[in-house]
């Protein structure tokens, strides 16, 4: 990576906590808590990162994550990304982290928290780096869970800044989550979807209108709708774009292809961050270097894309 980018002062605004297991923590936690994969090694589960869609990698995503049981699995997760943010002048991030993906599987909610938030208070205060934490809603489980979810998440109101929307997005469309969003928003918090990722741009006027989102996780696909645009053009709504998530499922055929610069150049809120980093190829550093190589991002669009990260922030 060109050293100018690296020393570009960024935010990340769209990171999934359980999306930076890298596949040797995946495998030391394996060991430690003795549990038995279906992967022989290291090598083998990284050759399965081959995705055809959205879903394909999430399968793969939620069995990796089974690997987390312990507020220390948790703390030495979120402490290697803080790391990684060090290494490449990230200097504010706005992590997810989904919590029903764990309690789901017995972990109680705090477990995961406790282990969360250490680490990012030793990344304040050891590396310099400031953080909000969002909680988000797994889309394929019912509204109900997600309700009973913020309840759990209630007694640690201050940890978080807001909640957010994943998982599986096509026939899950954000409408299903008006109430909790409600919700959420009247307990103070700011409230985020992942939208116009492989939906269309309908779902990202739901996610807007009827989720009042302050950010849009994705929205690639709001080029299709021109009246859209011109929306999240007038009211400055960002973009939290992941180019290498893009291209591993498929959003676009080739980094060649991707909008971001186009979005860019017409004056949308466009930031770069890396989703799901493990999985995809590479940190927000590999996701600004790939926009340099393949798309002939200069450093001018470097400059105002990191500037839009630090603009995004909610916390
Ligand atoms: N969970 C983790 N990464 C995701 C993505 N890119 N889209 C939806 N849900 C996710
Ligand atoms: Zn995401």
């Amino acid at each position: 990576m060109p050293e100018w980018l690296n020393a570009l002062p960024k935010a990340e605004l769209h990171l999934h906590l359980e999306g930076s297991l890298e596949p040797e923590l995946l495998f030391a936690l394996a060991e430690r808590n003795q549990i038995t994969l279906p992967w022989a090694d290291v090598e083998t589960l990284r050759a399965a990162y081959a995705f055809n869609n959205l879903q394909e990698f999430l399968d793969l995503y939620y069995a990796g994550a089974n690997v987390l049981r312990t507020e220390q699995d948790f703390y030495d997760l979120t402490w290697a990304y803080l790391q990684r943010c060090k290494a490449q002048n990230v200097i504010h991030v706005e992590p997810f982290f989904d919590p029903q993906t764990h309690t789901d599987r017995g972990i109680p909610f705090e477990v995961v928290l406790r282990g969360i938030q250490q680490a990012l208070h030793d990344g304040e205060t050891q590396l310099g780096i400031s953080h909000g934490l969002i909680l988000s809603f797994l889309r394929h489980l019912p509204e109900e869970e997600a309700f009973k979810t913020l309840e759990q998440a209630m007694p640690f109101r201050d940890a978080f800044i807001g909640v957010g929307l994943d998982s599986s997005e096509k026939g899950f469309p954000p409408r299903l989550f008006e109430r909790v969003f409600a919700k959420a928003r009247s307990e103070g918090l700011h409230a985020v979807a992942h939208a116009g990722e492989e939906g269309p741009p309908e779902y990202i006027w739901e996610a807007l209108d009827l989720l009042k989102i302050k950010r849009i996780d994705h929205g690639v696909r709001a080029i299709e709708d021109e009246r859209l645009m011109q929306r999240i053009i007038d009211e400055q709504i960002p973009l939290t774009v992941c180019p290498l998530s893009n291209i591993k499922l498929c959003v676009f055929e080739h980094m060649g292809q991707h909008n971001i610069l186009e979005m860019l150049e017409r004056g949308v809120k466009v930031t770069v961050n890396s989703d799901d980093p493990a999985y995809f190829g590479g940190y927000v550093g590999e996701n600004f270097a790939a926009l340099h190589e393949h798309l002939g991002m200069t450093e001018a669009q470097a400059k105002r894309l990191a500037q839009n990260s630090l603009d995004a922030r909610l916390a």
